[in-house]
C-alpha cells in the first residue's frame, strides 16, 4: 500500500503504520547510520565539508539508496554540515575544517521509499572540554527523550524529559526547529518539540514514526537563518550542538530505527 492510504491517521494527523513497516524503516535508518559510522575517518582538521559531503553523496549511492535532500526545497546536497555556532542546515563547502572544531553531519536517505534521517556530533582534532561537555550533554539528551517513548506518554513528555535534563545543566534547547513525523514522507506530522510540559500533546500511540533531534546551545536558544535561507545559527554565537535518531512507537517502548552498526553513535570514534 502507498501513500496516503498506508495505515490510518489520528485525530492529531498522525499516520499509524503496521509492524510490517518497521522492517523497512530498519533497513533505511541502518543504512543512514552507516554511511555516519563510514565517514568518521574522513574528519579531521585540513579537510572541507565539501569532500566530506562527496564522499556522503558516493557512498549514498554506492548503497543503492536515493538521497533525501538533494533537491529537497531546493537544496542540492546529501548532507547538512553544521560547525561550532551553525545550529542545523550548515551547507557543505570549502571551508576547512580546525582543530577543535564540532560538527553535526545529517543525512536523511530513502531505501526502498522508506526514509532513514540521523546526525551526530563529529570532532576534529583536539576538543575544549567545554565542547566535549555541550557534545555530551546533547547526545544524553536526545537518549533520555527516547526513554519517555512510549504508547500512553505524550509528545510533551518527550519535551520535557529534553529540556529538563540540558536546563539542568546550564545550557538551553532550541525551539526553532524540531523532529517530525516520517515515513512514507520526509517530513510529516506532528512537530515533535524538545521542549515542553508533561501529559501535553498528542498521546503515543504503537505505530508512530517519528525522529528525535534536540538541538542544544552553551549560551542562548535563539537563532536566525543567514542569507542562503539555509545555515541556521546561534544568534549570540555560542556553540551548538545536535543528536538525531529516527525511532517507531513499540506496545512496550520504541524501536530506533538509526542505530549505529559499528556503536560508534557516541562516542562517534571509538
Ligand atoms: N535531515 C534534516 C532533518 O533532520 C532535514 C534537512 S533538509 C535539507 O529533518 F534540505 F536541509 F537537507
Ligand atoms: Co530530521
Ligand atoms: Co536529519
Amino acid at each position: 500500500m502507498d501513500e496516503p492510504t498506508r495505515g490510518r491517521l489520528t485525530k492529531d494527523g498522525i499516520r499509524i503504520y503496521e509492524t510490517a513497516d518497521f522492517a523497512g524503516m530498519h533497513k533505511a535508518g541502518e543504512m543512514a547510520a552507516r554511511i555516519l559510522d563510514d565517514v568518521a575517518p574522513m574528519v579531521r582538521p585540513g579537510v572541507t565539508t565539501a569532500e566530506i559531503d562527496a564522499e556522503i553523496t558516493r557512498m549514498v549511492h554506492a548503497a543503492g539508496a536515493t538521497s533525501a535532500t538533494i533537491g529537497y526545497k531546493g537544496y542540492q546536497h546529501a548532507s547538512c554540515i553544521s560547525v561550532n555556532h551553525v545550529v542545523c542546515h550548515g551547507i557543505p563547502g570549502p571551508k576547512l575544517l580546525k582543530d577543535g572544531d564540532i560538527l553535526n553531519i545529517d543525512v536523511t536517505v530513502i531505501v526502498d521509499g522508506w526514509y532513514g534521517d540521523t546526525s551526530r556530533m563529529y570532532g576534529a582534532g583536539k576538543l575544549s572540554r567545554k565542547a566535549e561537555r555541550l557534545v555530551q550533554v546533547t547526545h544524553d539528551a536526545l537518549m533520555k527523550g527516547i526513554e519517555a517513548v512510549r504508547p500512553g506518554n505524550t509528545f510533551g513528555d518527550i519535551g520535557h524529559a529534553i529540556q529538563s535534563y540540558v536546563e539542568a545543566e546550564r545550557m538551553s534547547v532550541v525551539r526553532d526547529f524540531c523532529g517530525h513525523g516520517l515515513g512514507r514522507v520526509f517530513h510529516a506530522p506532528p512537530n515533535v518539540l524538545h521542549y515542553g510540559r508533561p501529559g501535553t500533546g498528542p498521546v503515543l500511540e504503537e505505530g508512530m514514526f517519528f525522529t528525535i533531534e534536540p538541538m542544544v546551545n552553551l549560551g542562548r536558544p535563539e537563532t536566525k537563518v543567514l542569507a542562503d535561507d539555509w545555515t541556521a545559527v546561534t544568534r549570540d554565537k555560542s556553540l551548538s550542538a545536535q543528536f538525531e535518531h529516527s525511532v517507531g512507537v513499540t506496545a512496550d517502548g520504541c524501536e530506533i530505527f538509526t542505530l549505529s552498526p559499528a556503536g560508534r553513535f557516541y562516542p562517534t570514534s571509538a
